[in-house]
């Protein structure tokens, strides 16, 4: 008898150590005392994946654990907090689904690795979906284990491929923060953000090889006043694209390289696809990357989207193939049924103090349709040179307006 009630209380002690809530109020206290919870210290409560069984050998699958973390973390008010500490936790897919009553941080002090059976998953690695006010920080790594599934995609041969798992989806997240942490060889994109609102992500590192495929650092699409600043991605695809529907984007600081630069499109691929205003790119460094700073559309696009309002100020290119380029004429594995109507307009776009070196001649490349030029297009001490040294640094401009001051003399085509 004596027996079975210290074992009772031993796992009723562990699990309350499992949540470490600090809750001052009344009620709480009286429902925890009889278990000798911990000293309160604050509001909420914290759920550290290891004391919910968890293994962070690098072998074992923890996915139970952390989802009975997020289970928990969710359905508790105030802050809430899951703690997954150093180690290396391999997880199938996380589907961390809101509304929640509190606010949820996720506390990344360890790893956690994507499992490579490709089986368990339906759709992305780790999807935050309805969260309003999420944190994720810390100093670990979402790594995807993607060198272990990339031969899988085939997407560069298949138009309808099929796509391997993102690593963290934010889908309808207002108010969120993602800071400190590394994103590592996703399998497919390493972010991608989809209705979202009021998001940052600060001092973020995203690395995959420049031959990964579709490794694209950050997405987002429909989604409102994004910020991202100092931050380094360095991968196989667009270190940044910025979908239809995004509004209100600033990016401060970020470095990138290898891959395919920081782009806004590809647009007018799908139906009803929603107009993009107001990008911000400031103080980034581009790095032997395909392109700098791209716009790019369909030719043959479906919907009339407008592209307004994108700045683009103080950008180093670093042997750049092609540092500022509009395309809109766009049309990879040559997939398009007609030819030059694209419904894709761009207007008010600046470019101003564009220094370093392209890879290229072609320093700029503003290829418009004769259909839709491009207007009010502000070049302003665009000097970026062609570093090889057999050919001369030059510009293409094709129905493009706008004013050019300040530039090298071969590019200032307007
Ligand atoms: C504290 O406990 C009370 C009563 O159980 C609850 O209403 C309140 O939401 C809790 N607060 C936090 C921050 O968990
Ligand atoms: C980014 O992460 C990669 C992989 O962990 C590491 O090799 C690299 O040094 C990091 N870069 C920065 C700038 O922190
Ligand atoms: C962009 O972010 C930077 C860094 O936080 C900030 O200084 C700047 O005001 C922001 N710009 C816009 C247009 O929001
Ligand atoms: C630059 O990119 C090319 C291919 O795009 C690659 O072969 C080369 O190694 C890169 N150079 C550096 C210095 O990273
Ligand atoms: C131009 O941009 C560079 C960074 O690429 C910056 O160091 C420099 O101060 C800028 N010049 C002006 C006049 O703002
Ligand atoms: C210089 O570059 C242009 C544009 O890429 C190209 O058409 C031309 O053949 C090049 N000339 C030489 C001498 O390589």
């Amino acid at each position: 008898m004596v027996l079975r009630n210290h074992a009772t209380r031993v796992i009723v002690f562990f699990l309350v150590l499992a949540a470490v809530c600090a809750n001052h109020s009344k009620k709480s206290e009286e429902k925890e005392s009889s278990y000798a919870a911990p000293a309160a210290s604050g509001p909420g409560c914290s759920f550290d994946i290891v004391k919910l069984g968890a293994n962070g050998n690098g072998r074992a699958d923890s996915t139970k654990a952390v989802m009975e973390a997020w289970k928990s973390a969710c359905e508790g008010a105030g802050k809430q907090t899951i703690v997954i500490p150093k180690g290396d936790f391999v997880t199938g897919p996380l589907d961390f689904t809101g509304p929640c009553k509190g606010d949820v941080t996720i506390q990344l002090d360890g790893n956690l690795l994507g499992s490579n059976d490709l089986k368990k998953y339906k759709g992305n690695w780790i999807e935050v979906r309805k969260v309003d006010n999420l944190v994720i920080t810390g100093k670990g790594t979402l790594d995807g284990q993607g060198p272990g599934v990339w031969s899988k995609n085939s997407c560069s041969k298949n138009y309808n491929c099929k796509i391997l798992p993102n690593t963290l989806v934010l889908n309808t997240v207002t108010n969120g923060l993602v800071s400190g942490i590394t994103l590592l060889n996703a399998k497919f994109f390493h972010m991608n953000m989809f209705r979202c609102k009021d998001v940052t992500i600060k001092n973020v590192n995203i690395t995959a090889p420049e031959e990964s495929p579709n490794t694209d650092g950050i997405h987002m699409g429909d989604s409102t006043k994004i910020s991202i600043i100092d931050t380094v991605i360095g991968t196989g695809d667009d270190c940044i694209s910025i979908g239809p529907g995004s509004d209100g984007i600033n990016i401060t600081g970020v470095t990138c390289g290898p891959g395919h630069g920081i782009s806004v499109g590809s647009l007018g691929r799908y139906k009803d696809e929603k107009n993009v205003n107001d990008i911000t790119v400031k103080n980034c460094v581009l790095k032997n990357t395909t392109n700098g700073v791209r716009i790019k559309s369909y030719e043959d696009a479906l919907s009339p989207v407008t592209v307004t309002k994108l700045k683009y100020e103080n950008i180093k290119m670093d042997d750049v193939a092609n540092p500022i380029i509009i395309d809109q004429k766009y049309c990879p594995n040559k997939i398009c049924t007609s030819k030059g109507n694209s419904k894709v307009s761009v207007k008010d776009v600046t470019f101003k103090n564009i220094t370093g070196t392209s890879s290229t001649p072609e320093a700029v490349r503003l290829l418009c349709s004769d259909k839709l030029p491009c207007s009010g297009v502000q070049m302003h001490d665009v000097k970026v040179e062609y570093g090889g040294s057999d050919n001369k640094t030059m510009a293409i401009c094709n129905n493009a307006q706008g004013t050019a001051t300040g530039c090298l003399k071969e590019l200032a085509c307007l």
